[in-house]
């Protein structure tokens, strides 16, 4: 009952809600080395959010497994240009980058499987640490030069593990964005994480910084989900997004239609969810985390 009550408040609140426009383009890497924590379902569903809102965004698919190319209906199959060109070929972003059939301000750079092979050709190329950034830079630039407008917001999926992808990810943007499963051993491994974000910014990107954590797969019903959430918002309190994405079945299965959940059920509990968080996302703009949070003392 109280989460109908929810969700019926959220869907008149969110109504053809229209979304701030940050004051410079936002790039925010997804990043978690557990697998399946929802990393691409909070990229494609928070960057399909925030182009429903008015905003320009794309998303790099940053990931062999090309999900988030999947969950946008863009084509991936191996030899269409794609990230692997842009990041090993020096080919332009411009080249690869297909809009989405379901969102107009909503763009995507895909992922092949020709990208498994990259990070092993990437350990022999020059800068194999800045390429995905220079590409995104010149892309901004081509853009303005065609006409089109500013992008607003860039969000990388990456693959679950810490290798060159997910250092190139780290910079190319100045924010991560964490999505945390609400189960057990959830925050196993967040020191990792941290510890190598912490590299990051010593020694190739000091401007990145946890800005924004988000819990998925929520269950209220479980005493788990609550602890789990609880511990996360103790040690994270400032970057710790207050709206939690339920678990949900229209969002599981809203890729195998090629869709992501703001197109398949836009009414449903989770597409309200992410809705909601990118509103969030949004208004609060760029947090910032305490430097004590980062240092992995607090995390199992
Ligand atoms: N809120 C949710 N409700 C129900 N199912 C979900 C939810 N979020 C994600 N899933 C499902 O959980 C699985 C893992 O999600 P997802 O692919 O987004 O994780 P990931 O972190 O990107 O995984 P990987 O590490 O393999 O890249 C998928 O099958 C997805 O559909
Ligand atoms: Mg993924």
């Amino acid at each position: 009952m109280a989460e109908l009550a929810r969700d019926a408040r959220r869907r008149i609140q969110l109504r053809g809600r229209r979304f701030p426009k940050p004051g410079t383009t936002r790039v925010l890497t997804v990043a978690n080395q557990k697998g399946g924590v929802g990393k691409t379902t909070t990229a494609v569903n928070l960057a399909a959010a925030l182009a429903k809102g008015g905003l320009n965004v794309l998303v790099i698919d940053n990931d062999p497994q090309g999900n988030a190319s999947t969950a946008l209906g863009i084509e991936h199959r191996a030899g269409t240009p794609s990230v692997y060109e842009v990041l090993v070929d020096d080919a332009p972003m411009s080249a690869a980058v297909q809009q989405c059939p379901d969102f107009p301000r909503l763009w995507c750079l895909p992922a092949t499987i020709d990208l498994s092979g990259a990070e092993i050709e990437l350990v022999s190329l020059v800068s194999r640490e800045t390429r995905l950034r220079r590409a995104l830079d010149e892309y901004v630039v081509t853009r303005e030069r065609d006409g089109l407008e500013r992008l607003d917001y860039v969000f990388v999926d990456c693959p679950p593990s810490l290798g060159l992808l997910t250092v190139n990810a780290f910079v190319v943007a100045r924010e991560v964005l964490i999505p945390i499963q609400c189960e057990y051993y959830a925050l196993e491994g967040l020191s990792q994480l941290l510890k190598t974000i912490e590299l990051m910014r010593a020694h190739l990107n000091p401007e990145l910084r946890v800005s924004t954590i988000l819990l998925t797969m929520y269950d209220a019903r479980t005493n788990l989900a609550q602890q789990v959430a609880a511990e996360v918002r103790e040690h994270f309190p400032e970057v710790t997004l207050r709206t939690t994405v339920p678990r949900s079945v229209r969002v599981s299965e809203a890729p195998g239609y090629g869709q992501t959940v703001m197109s398949y059920d836009s009414g449903s509990s989770g597409a309200l969810a992410y809705l909601e968080a990118a509103r969030e996302l949004a208004e609060r703009g760029a947090a910032t985390v305490a430097h004590a949070a980062t240092d992995g003392e607090h995390t199992r």
